[in-house]
């Protein structure tokens, strides 16, 4: 048997070893890396809402209801900011309820292991996110992989798998390694022709896409056809915590069944109030200014990444992969451009499949023209100095 520091050595030869990196001061699009100012390319910080003044001051406003909430809602009560929030983003995702859960990670597992179980059926798209496959594999449910945005191969799974028991189609909306976009009108025909639930991850369209941020759903026309719609506060919204807006009896369900979130505490009041204060936020004009500002942010970095000849893998949004190919390539590409002052991840499994490493550049309301351009030359330099271009 190999010992942990044995398979942590493995893991360093391969090229697979992760560690993190301290940074000072508050996320915003420049920050403090070993005592250097560097562009931070790789934040899901999307409009800049983690440093907001408005969070800020409603951070501190919501320090009045106390530090933490005590324990889970089952337990030592709702508290009116959690009532109030959920509120907010039912009317804002237009769904009869919301129901919140600490993150992200703790809805997808909480809510499809709550939903499906043995004898039901989850069809899934093959780049999904981690935690929706942990959900599926929580849940004991059949689990059936489609490959990536593939209909017509999502179609022969739900002819052929799946019995008398319920069925659940899930997928990312804005997928987080590769920036592009589910086909979602196609999924609701399917999921209505197949008797079947559509669940919607937005993690990455929330506050983001569509016209009043309501994420891809809006966007593609289809909100009414998605009957979950997971999203999360910590990415776009500038806070912390996910949630699921949806029918009042699932929103009902997932209260008396979902584990992450019946034996978890709640998110913390201060939490809460930046969280509200972030949906107002995003659906405002002010948020309208935000979304346009990334949009042209986005076309402005990709434009200038595809004339110095990178691949940007069909990326539809603020989420800008470069292709690389091998671990140690991209992880030199990632090395260098934070010596030249860029702060970019590179990405490698099992995040995606071997092969297909890449630096996953994320794109800021907050950055500015000049960053941008800045940044896509010092990429292009180091690129063609190592071979990528
Ligand atoms: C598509 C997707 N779903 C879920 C999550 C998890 O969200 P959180 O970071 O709030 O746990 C992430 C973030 O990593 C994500 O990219």
């Amino acid at each position: 048997m190999q010992t942990f520091a044995e398979e942590l050595e493995a893991l360093r030869a391969e090229g697979l070893y992760r560690s993190m990196r301290v940074i000072r001061g508050a996320q915003g699009s420049r920050v403090e890396l070993d005592g250097k100012q560097v562009l931070m390319l790789c934040s899901n910080n999307y409009l800049g809402l983690a440093d907001h003044a408005a969070l800020r001051s409603a951070a501190v406003m919501g320090v009045a209801f106390g530090v933490g909430s005590g324990a889970s809602r089952l337990v030592s009560g709702t508290m009116e900011l959690h009532e109030r929030l959920e509120t907010r983003l039912a009317l804002f995702k237009g769904t009869e309820k919301a129901l919140l859960f600490n993150s992200g990670y703790a809805a997808n597992t909480g809510i499809i292991s709550a939903l499906m179980g043995r004898g039901d059926a989850i069809f899934s798209d093959r780049l999904n996110h981690a935690s929706i496959v942990d959900g599926a594999l929580l849940s004991r449910a059949g689990f059936y992989r489609y490959p990536h945005r593939d209909m017509a191969a999502l179609e022969r799974l739900l002819q052929q798998k799946g019995g008398a028991g319920r069925r659940l189609i899930v997928t990312d909306g804005v997928f987080s390694m590769d920036g592009d976009i589910a086909p979602l009108k196609e999924m609701a025909q399917l999921a209505r022709s197949y008797d079947a639930l559509l669940m919607v991850d937005d993690a990455h369209g929330t506050g983001v896409l569509g016209a009043t941020g309501r994420g891809t759903g809006e966007l593609l026309g289809v909100m009414d056809g998605i009957d979950i719609h997971m999203g999360t506060l910590g990415k776009g919204l500038g806070s912390f915590g996910a949630y699921a807006a949806a029918s009042e009896t699932i929103c009902d369900y997932l209260v008396n069944k979902a584990h992450s979130f019946i034996f978890s505490t709640s998110l913390p009041p201060a939490v809460l109030a930046a969280s509200i204060a972030a949906v107002d936020l995003v659906d405002s004009k002010k948020g309208e200014e935000l979304r346009g500002r990334l949009r042209e942010n986005v076309a402005l970095f990709k434009e200038r990444l595809a004339a110095a000849g990178f691949d940007t893998m069909g990326s539809e949004t603020q989420i800008v992969p470069i292709f690389v190919g091998p671990a140690d390539a991209t992880m030199e590409f990632s090395r260098q451009l934070l010596e030249e002052g860029v702060f970019v991840q590179g990405i490698r499994p099992p995040t995606v499949p071997a092969g297909s490493c890449r630096l996953r550049c994320t794109i800021m309301a907050t950055h500015t023209p000049s960053d941008l351009e800045a940044a896509a030359e010092t990429i292009a330099r180091v690129g063609k100095k190592l071979g990528v271009i």
